[in-house]
């Protein structure tokens, strides 16, 4: 493949607006879709996250980019330091000369800078990451819920977040509190995250008290808080918005209540593609929390990446288990908010 004469970087404050511009060519009007991709993400496309939005430009103009969000997840007593990978792309008209390469090639240099330990990314467009050592990863339970569940009974009060007494802190509580929840999400992203555009989220009351809540963008459920009762409540109503999926952690105890209760298919896939980025911090973490050497772990330096990030992370197929390999992080819950 002939390289162009192309240069990577930051995003400079003044090329913010190209960088949109492109941004909402390929994601939004190449996909027949509607709206602003920094006004889905705006922490990710924020000046204060310029230094992480990697740019390629061709001659001084932008033709391809991908961005990073810092975030960290906790595991047990550790933080975990994940990168958030979004809006890889290259210009149309430019693509297959090295664009989206470089930008991710950069990209992995960057989160190593920002001392990270993994990167993780969502993505159709498995090949073109996989050349560049990512792997699919990880397991996420995706429940598609039959048009059949708006007949059900619910038996909790619903009402739109939006309009509703309640502040995006009241949700962040129930989040937090979740023993499920191993994310650190501030409240600043869960209003985002529940607030933004295409965003909402519908809440379940009983009794005046708030006991879950279903965030969702205009097709899924992202995020189901609440024990499965409200669980069914939130569902069975969100089906007659015409919400099909919601998706839970991967072996969320409330999957199989909620599958008792309502007419749905879980399907587990892939968390999505994950690329270790500081090897010795990461089994360093896992080493300090589980009091064992990466040799007892299994994850000692005789195994090749491929196969620490199997081991690590595990796979879609797995079950809830004692052994503190693999790791249980639902990182899945986020988004690039
Ligand atoms: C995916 C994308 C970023 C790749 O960028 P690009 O600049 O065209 O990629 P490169 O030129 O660096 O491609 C390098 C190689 O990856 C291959 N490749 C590109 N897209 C691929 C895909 N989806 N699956 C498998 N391989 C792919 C190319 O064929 C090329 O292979 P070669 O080196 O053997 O010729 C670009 O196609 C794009 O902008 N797509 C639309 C937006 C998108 O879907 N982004 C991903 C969202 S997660």
């Amino acid at each position: 493949m002939a390289r162009l004469n192309l240069q990577v970087g930051p995003c400079r404050r003044r090329e913010l607006p190209t960088l949109r511009e492109m941004l909402n060519d390929v994601f939004i009007t190449e996909r027949g879709a509607r709206g602003d991709l920094f006004d889905f993400a705006p922490l990710l496309y924020s000046e204060a996250n310029l230094e992480n939005l990697r740019v390629v430009r061709m001659r001084g103009r932008i033709v391809g980019h991908a961005g990073i969000l810092p975030r960290p997840i906790r595991w047990r007593s550790q933080v975990l330091r994940a990168g958030l990978i979004g809006g890889v792309c290259a210009r149309e008209d430019l693509r297959g000369t090295g664009i989206g390469t470089l930008a991710m090639e950069n990209v992995a240099e960057r989160m190593a800078e920002l001392d990270l330990d993994f990167g993780v990314l969502w993505t159709g467009s498995g090949g073109f990451y996989e050349r560049l050592g990512w792997r699919h990863a990880g397991g996420i339970a995706v429940m598609r819920i039959a048009e059949a569940a708006e007949a059900g009974e619910v038996r909790h009060e619903i009402m739109p977040f939006a309009g509703s007494p309640f502040e995006p802190e009241d949700l962040h509580e129930l989040h937090e509190g979740a023993a499920r929840t191993e994310v650190i999400r501030t409240p600043e992203e869960t209003r985002i995250a529940l607030t933004s555009a295409g965003r909402g989220a519908l809440l379940a009351l009983e009794g005046g008290r708030l006991n879950g809540y279903a965030a969702h963008t205009q097709g899924d459920v992202r995020e189901i808080e609440g024990d499965s009762e409200a669980c069914v409540s939130l569902l069975t109503h969100a089906a007659g918005l015409g919400h099909r999926l919601c998706v839970f952690p991967l072996n969320d105890p409330r999957i199989p209540e909620v599958a008792a209760a309502l007419p749905v298919d879980v399907e587990r896939r892939p968390l999505g593609m994950v690329l270790i980025v500081d090897r010795e911090g990461l089994v360093g973490k896992i080493e300090a929390e589980t009091g064992h050497s990466a040799q007892e772990l299994g994850i000692g330096e005789d195994l090749d990446d491929e196969a620490l990030l199997a081991r690590v992370f595990g796979d879609e197929s797995r079950e809830p288990t004692d052994d503190p390999l693999p790791l249980d992080v639902h990182i899945g819950y986020l988004d690039h908010v």
